[in-house]
């Protein structure tokens, strides 16, 4: 494809709101709350927020840039942007690693969905741990509905992504975001006025650094690449749907803010309902689908409340799965002049398979282990705890050493235009040492090979 037949986004607005489409969703409503209170709580939440700032956002900046100074997928850019060969594994990782994490994270969207159903038909509207466990257990041990409701998310985000790129997600990442942040913000207030709420706040906000191991630094490290869609060439591919005149520090920054906002709303909104309530911090996967509920319910209108809940969800699970699937489909159609719809199902059908062992994985499939993980843990493991980091510290590498600052100076100032000469210093010595080395030391560490 030429560049100028390239689509693309019209407005800034819109590049804005898709690639905050990407940042936001199940990462923030999901695995936030999960990964927070099975590691203890504010001092994993200190760790998520240093990482997000000094590695995350950084990368998220020179990501955007290779795309858009390339204007091609993310294996291409490597072939626009240097004659050295080896680069384009970077985008090869990031082909595998949007496979692995949609065919896991199409899985909870799947109960995402058959959550607005329970919601709507009051059958989750209880407070008591014990049922609300018993009704999410009996979803993921059903092999048929786990299935079935996969297939649902990936046959509906599969059609949008056929529709292209300015008017599939644009359009869908337009809608509906602001009305979630509303609700996340009514939630909170009913959980914060809970009786006995306080002992959540302090759980989220008052550190325990003991509780802070290299494991629990590497799943944060994780984290912060999984929430900002970093590290396997989604935001290259975003970027380079970008305007020449986008500002990227600018909108990366405001999209990082926007997003941790959000996660942060997710957590005031579970936790304290977690001890008011007196289920597990724990819990895992499960607590954000036990614990939510418990706060509508606890509301007048919690039905129509909750139901909403989980339809703005699954809507903000769109607009990520769709950067996902973008990856793959980008590569496909570009490096092989295949058609986008064609791309577009073979990339769906690939995750189709893969998804499978991840959909039974509490079912059919649970015993079926390896490195004592199921599938769908072990999908989780392997794209966030290593691929997402390792791809990061690759394109800080790039970017730090063979990109080099003149070019980046070039194009983070759009040509000179902008006037933040200081702020890309300050990055650009973010992704030459700082990034690279500390993501270095904190996989080594946290999969005990140092
Ligand atoms: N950031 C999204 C979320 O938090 C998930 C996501 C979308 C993602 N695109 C990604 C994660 C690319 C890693 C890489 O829900």
């Amino acid at each position: 494809m030429t560049q100028s037949t390239r689509d693309g986004f019209t407005s800034s607005f819109g590049v804005l709101l898709a690639t905050l489409g990407s940042a936001v969703g199940l990462g923030n409503i999901w695995k936030f709350p999960s990964l927070t209170g099975s590691n203890g709580g504010a001092g994993f939440l200190l760790v998520y927020l240093l990482a997000t700032l000094l590695v995350g956002l950084p990368l998220m900046m020179v990501e955007t840039m290779l795309g858009r100074a390339a204007r091609a997928n993310a294996v291409t850019v490597f072939d626009r942007v240097t004659q050295q060969k080896g680069w384009k594994i970077i985008g090869w990782m990031g082909f595998c690693a949007a496979l692995l994490i949609t065919a896991f994270y199409s899985e909870v969207a799947g109960w995402v969905y058959a959550y607005i159903f329970k919601a709507a038909t009051g059958s989750i509207a209880t407070t008591d741990p014990k049922v609300a466990q018993e009704v999410f257990g009996k979803l993921v041990s059903d092999p048929i509905s786990s299935l079935v409701w996969q297939w649902v998310v990936l046959g509906l985000t599969g059609s949008i992504i056929m529709m292209g790129v300015s008017k599939g997600i644009e359009a869908v990442a337009r809608k509906l975001m602001p009305l979630l942040f509303i609700l996340l913000v009514i939630l909170c207030i009913r959980s914060l006025t809970l009786p006995g709420a306080m002992a959540g706040l302090e759980f989220l906000f008052k550190p325990d650094l003991s509780k802070i191991t290299p494991a629990v630094i590497l799943t944060a490290l994780g984290l912060a690449f999984f929430k900002l869609s970093l590290g396997m060439g989604t935001m290259m591919t975003y970027g380079s749907y970008f305007r020449e005149d986008q500002n990227i520090p600018a909108t990366t920054t405001r999209v990082m803010f926007a997003d941790l906002s959000v996660s942060l709303l997710a957590g005031m909104a579970i936790f304290p309902a977690v001890f008011a309530f007196g289920f597990a911090p724990a819990a895992g996967p499960s607590l954000v689908f036990m614990t939510i509920p418990a706060v509508f319910t606890s509301m007048p209108g919690g039905v129509i409340f909750m139901t909403t809940f989980f339809v703005l969800t699954a809507v903000a699970s769109v607009g990520a799965i769709l950067s996902l699937l973008e990856v793959p489909v980008a590569i496909l159609s570009e490096r092989y002049s295949m058609g986008r719809k064609k791309a577009a199902a073979l990339t769906v059908l690939a995750i189709l398979l893969m998804g499978i062992p991840a959909a039974l994985s509490q079912s059919t499939m649970a015993d079926v282990k390896l490195f004592g993980m199921n599938a769908f843990d072990l999908f989780d493991f392997l794209s966030s705890n290593i691929l997402l980091p390792v791809g990061g510290i690759l394109i800080c590498l790039f970017v730090g050493w063979v990109y080099g600052l003149p070019q980046l100076q070039k194009q983070l100032s759009n040509d000179g235009a902008l006037k933040n000469t200081a702020l890309i210093k300050i990055v650009f010595f973010l992704v030459r040492f700082i990034a690279p080395l500390s993501i270095a030391i904190i996989l080594l560490h946290g999969l005990k090979v140092i």
